[in-house]
């Protein structure tokens, strides 16, 4: 059933609410998510992106029920990544020759997925589309905002930005405004997203960002692709944007390890002793990664000013809980952040210089040599341990 939001224009979207991982196993969806799709009836009738794959008939039988296929003069898809253009196929098999407005890379995109010689009508940032009643479509490119055919779509006189992936958030409602969600899981989510899958574009969400505010056009609803419309001050989220975008960091460290026998967290949990000891206010965080969610863990340390990687040593090597956190954290491209490592060893004792080269191509400031301990930690290696947290607590003062 479509969904009323603003004058001619409604939410025909479909809530995904048993999702709980997306990109195949990569990002965790602890409250599942929504494709939300739009249809504008004006002079002209639009239709604005669409809904994944799996969901694609029953899409098309809802859309059936809220207006006559035939009636549709435009599809806008605005990103071809199959979560959007995922009910394309099913829909252009009911009205073939209707034009598919998208950006020149995502003809490529689309016709990439499916093959198809749709009527694609190429945009450019500032071409616009007539859809009467003296309103009209603007296009903005947004490449990497996911991907690089991602467009946004302004829709004038009611003054709504299409963003597709950008300002989304993986987080199934039934309420379809962010004014009517609780607050903390609505932003737990919108940062996690940021976080997980925008990181290593920061500098492009930046450019974007500014070049949209200096045209100064008014904006009553961000209407994102994911999760809730932002219709209460939906700036609030661009400002957060800039905000993550901008090597963002809190007062936080987190301590992120793998242990086989308590040894590494033993160390762990000394050195955070020691970080609190030199400063009471710094909010430590510790994480066995092979128990955490490793979503949850990433945004973790989008969100803390300095990290601390932990792995025994074994085979010469690191715990393969961290080799894949090592992995994930080098695409992401953290900025500003600073790090080290630690770990025991019984003969070989690699660990601390692989993690701690990986944490330097990752992007992070490497602050020491990193702790490297003998056997199990007596007491007196936990005192090096603790002193160890000290200073690297010190090593902050320049945040
Ligand atoms: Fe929601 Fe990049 O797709």
């Amino acid at each position: 059933m479509k969904r009323h939001m603003k004058e001619n224009v409604y939410w025909v979207g479909k809530i995904d609410w048993e999702l709980t991982k997306f990109h195949g196993d990569e990002y965790s969806t602890h409250r599942g998510s929504s494709y939300n799709s739009y249809l504008i009836e004006e002079e002209k009738v639009v239709l604005i992106d669409t809904v994944w794959a799996p969901f694609s008939s029953e899409f098309i039988e809802n859309l059936s029920k809220e207006i006559d296929l035939s009636r549709i003069d435009y599809v806008i898809a605005n990103h071809a990544e199959v979560d959007h253009s995922g009910a394309l196929p099913e829909l252009m098999r009911h009205i073939p020759d209707v034009p598919i407005y998208c950006t020149a890379n995502g003809v490529k995109s689309l016709k990439g997925h499916y093959h198809q010689d749709w009527n694609f009508k190429t945009v450019k940032t500032g071409d616009t589309l007539d859809i009467g009643n003296g309103k009209q479509l603007v296009f903005i490119e947004a490449p990497m905002l996911h991907w690089p055919d991602s467009m946004f779509t302004y829709l004038t006189g009611d003054n709504i930005l299409f963003s597709n992936d950008a300002f989304g958030q993986h987080y199934a409602s039934e309420y379809l405004f962010n004014d009517l969600v609780d607050q903390n899981e609505l932003y737990s989510e919108a940062i996690k997203y940021y976080a997980n899958i925008l990181t290593p574009f920061s500098t492009l969400v930046k450019k974007k960002i500014n070049e949209v505010l200096s045209l100064e056009v008014p904006v009553d609803m961000i209407a994102t692709s994911h999760g809730v419309i932002w219709r209460d001050d939906p700036t609030q989220i661009v400002k957060k944007y800039l905000e993550w975008a901008d090597d963002y960091r809190e007062n936080r460290i987190a301590i992120v390890y793998d242990t086989m026998w308590g040894g590494t967290r033993r160390l762990a949990e000394t050195i955070s002793k020691g970080i609190k000891e030199a400063d009471p206010e710094v909010d430590v965080r510790l994480f066995n990664n092979a128990e955490r969610d490793k979503n949850d863990v990433v945004t973790e340390i989008f969100r803390s000013k300095a990290v601390l990687f932990g792995s025994p040593t074994i085979n010469k090597g690191i715990l393969t809980s961290m080799a894949a956190l090592i992995e994930e954290v080098k695409g992401l491209k953290f900025h500003g952040k600073k790090a080290a490592a630690f770990g025991p060893y019984g003969w070989s004792g690699e660990s601390v210089s692989i993690l701690t080269g990986a944490l330097e191509e990752s992007g992070f400031e490497i602050v020491s040599d990193g702790l490297k301990t003998l056997w199990e930690p007596d007491e007196q290696i936990l005192e090096e341990a603790r002193q160890y947290g000290a200073e690297f607590a010190k090593k902050m003062e320049s945040l």
